[in-house]
């Protein structure tokens, strides 16, 4: 069974249209006139237990209202949902035992508690264990550098200190389930890192399932050998991320720093490569892997340069990734999907 499954879901928003003024407001209480948004439209995947899968897609895809589904704050418009078995919308309470959520753009910590008091309050109502609990505290705020925040309430904590406060809250009853919406969102790279190595550490040791939506593709390479990509409610591409960079990731770069000032108007360059940038004694050579390898770039431009050094650049998952949000590549993975 499945950990995650959902089967065909749609979620359709109905909204009051008001026009504007106290006349809008008026007539739209008497007479109101519905806008309908489909936000998430023949929704079908599932997820493994222990799996860390990416949930990405441009702003407004769908990923929010999908995790709200899964939590059971939202009831689907249509379809099926099931998580560990449950249905997470009617069994809310026995779901909400088993899963962990962190909305980054907003806490759920008591704003006025300190942080031990709201981690306190948590271990109660989870009945967790004294031992167990002081077992978890010590170990949480070794590994996210909670410490010295123990005794700080949350609305004096800055934002990076508010999110690792919020992990430390959302993974202390050791749920099964972790749904993490941009959890990294406005952080600092330090902090990033921090929070990356916490969400690793737990999905190993305890096996979580981890769905983790962002909009920072470091996240997606450092925790997720699986994406799902999101486009308008559905699915567009479901796989490991590897296959996205192996098959869409056809240009590299080498970059060479030469021992003289370069004089670019005479370089000959090989068939499938272009010059990506220059300077006094550097170039960077972007090529198409498929029509040229490496080793041949470089044998064709070394003699031309006087190359002091030279590192081969990894095709670039962003610019991969904004290709497939352009559309560029819709019609091609789709067709991967349904090989
Ligand atoms: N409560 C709501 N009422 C009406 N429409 C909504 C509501 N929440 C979301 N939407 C709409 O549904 C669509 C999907 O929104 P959602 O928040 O799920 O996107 P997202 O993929 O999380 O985007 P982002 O990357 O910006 O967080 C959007 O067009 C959004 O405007
Ligand atoms: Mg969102």
């Amino acid at each position: 069974m499945p950990t995650i499954e959902l089967s065909h879901v749609s979620k359709v928003y109905r909204t009051i249209k008001k026009d504007s003024g106290l006349r809008g407001a008026v007539k739209a209480l008497f007479r109101p006139h519905y806008v309908e948004k489909v936000a998430v439209h023949d929704l079908s995947f599932h997820v493994d237990a222990g799996e860390v899968v990416g949930y990405i897609g441009v702003n407004g895809a769908g990923k929010s209202t999908t995790i709200k589904m899964l939590t059971g704050i939202l009831h689907p418009s249509g379809g099926s949902i099931r998580v560990l078995g449950r249905d997470p919308h009617r069994e809310r309470v026995a779901n909400a035992r088993e899963i962990g959520v962190v909305f980054g753009q907003r806490t759920q910590l008591w704003w006025d508690l300190a942080l031990r008091e709201s981690l306190n309050l948590i271990a109660n109502i989870y009945e967790l264990e004294p031992a167990r609990y002081r077992q978890l505290l010590a170990e949480f705020a070794q590994t996210l550098e909670l410490e010295e925040l123990l005794s700080v309430p949350i609305r004096s904590m800055s934002l990076g200190q508010k999110m690792r406060a919020e992990l430390a809250a959302t993974f202390l009853h050791q749920p099964r389930v972790v749904y993490l919406d941009e959890p990294t969102i406005g952080l600092d790279v330090m902090v990033k890192e921090r929070i990356r190595a916490f969400i690793r550490d737990q999905n190993q040791r305890n096996g979580t399932t981890v769905m983790l939506t962002t909009h920072d593709l470091d996240d997606i390479e450092q925790l997720c050998q699986r994406v799902i990509i999101i486009d308008a409610g559905s699915v567009v591409y479901d796989g490991p991320l590897s296959t996205i960079k192996q098959r869409f990731g056809t240009f590299r770069s080498i970059a060479f720093e030469t021992a003289h000032p370069l004089e670019i108007e005479h370089l000959i360059l090989p068939l499938g490569t272009a010059i990506a940038s220059h300077g006094e004694r550097a170039l960077e050579v972007r090529f198409d892997r498929t029509v040229t390898s490496a080793s041949q770039v470089a044998t064709a431009l070394m003699p031309q340069i006087e190359a002091i050094d030279f590192s081969l650049a990894e095709p670039d998952l962003e610019s991969i990734i904004k290709q497939i949000y352009a559309g560029t590549h819709t019609a091609a993975l789709r067709e991967e999907v349904l090989v």
